[in-house]
């Protein structure tokens, strides 16, 4: 059986009071899986890192923690950056590239690879974002998500068998493991991991709600 990631990215959504209910009833419901075949990745703001930090820990699932952006500078005179170092201190994982920041952040490829830089500096495991198969990847890159723009947030997922197709691809260029991201949920994620090449998937909207999330890891 293949290992799966599977990783909630929460965007802006949640405070402390929700975050604290979200765990609440992960906790309460008796999930059965085997924890050495599906990773579970919680990626939330920075503002609420050493809470999800401390409700992983003690979570009936075994959950670790990853962020959203990491700043493409080291420490220092950066208003406003939250950099590798800082990250490391709570988190394991972080999403790179993801389209929301391209567009709204103008983020460039040279952004990209620096932000990459700066996560193997301080041994954060990049999750790196791409839109099309001929998106650039940074030499080293091991985790990539194929998330189509158009099936981000809208209720079009891709098909399973073309994002079958662009993981395969993605493989041949030396990338480990291929997730897809956009439209997940409870109901098409096995159409999804049931695929060769798909490594596991990468949910927005769905993972907010904490009994939908764990039905799309139940169900993966
Ligand atoms: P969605 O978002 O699951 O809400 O489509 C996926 C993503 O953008 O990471």
């Amino acid at each position: 059986m293949k290992h799966l990631f599977i990783v909630a990215n929460w965007k802006a959504n949640k405070t402390t009071l929700q975050t604290k209910e979200w765990f609440q009833t992960i906790n309460n419901l008796q999930l059965t899986f085997n924890k050495d075949d599906k990773k579970i990745i919680v990626c939330p703001s920075f503002t609420l890192l050493p809470l999800v930090r401390e409700s992983a820990v003690s979570s009936q699932l075994s959950i670790v923690v990853g962020t959203q952006d990491i700043s493409p500078f080291d420490e220092g005179a950066y208003t406003g950056e939250v950099n590798g170092k800082q990250i490391k201190e709570f988190a394991d994982f972080v999403i790179i590239g993801h389209s929301e920041r391209r567009k709204n952040f103008k983020e460039t490829d040279e952004m990209l690879t620096k932000k990459f830089q700066m996560a193997q500096k301080y041994l954060l495991t990049p999750i790196f974002c791409i839109q099309n198969k001929d998106t650039f990847i940074p030499e080293g890159v091991k985790i990539v998500v194929y998330e189509p723009v158009a099936a981000i947030g809208t209720g079009n997922p891709d098909t399973p068998e073309n994002a079958e197709k662009v993981a395969k691809a993605v493989k041949e260029k030396g990338v480990q493991f291929v997730l897809y991201g956009g439209s997940v949920n409870a109901q098409n994620v096995s159409s999804f991991t049931s695929m060769e090449s798909i490594d596991g998937v990468l949910v927005g909207s769905a993972s907010l709600d904490a009994l939908e999330f764990a039905k799309i890891i139940q169900n993966a």
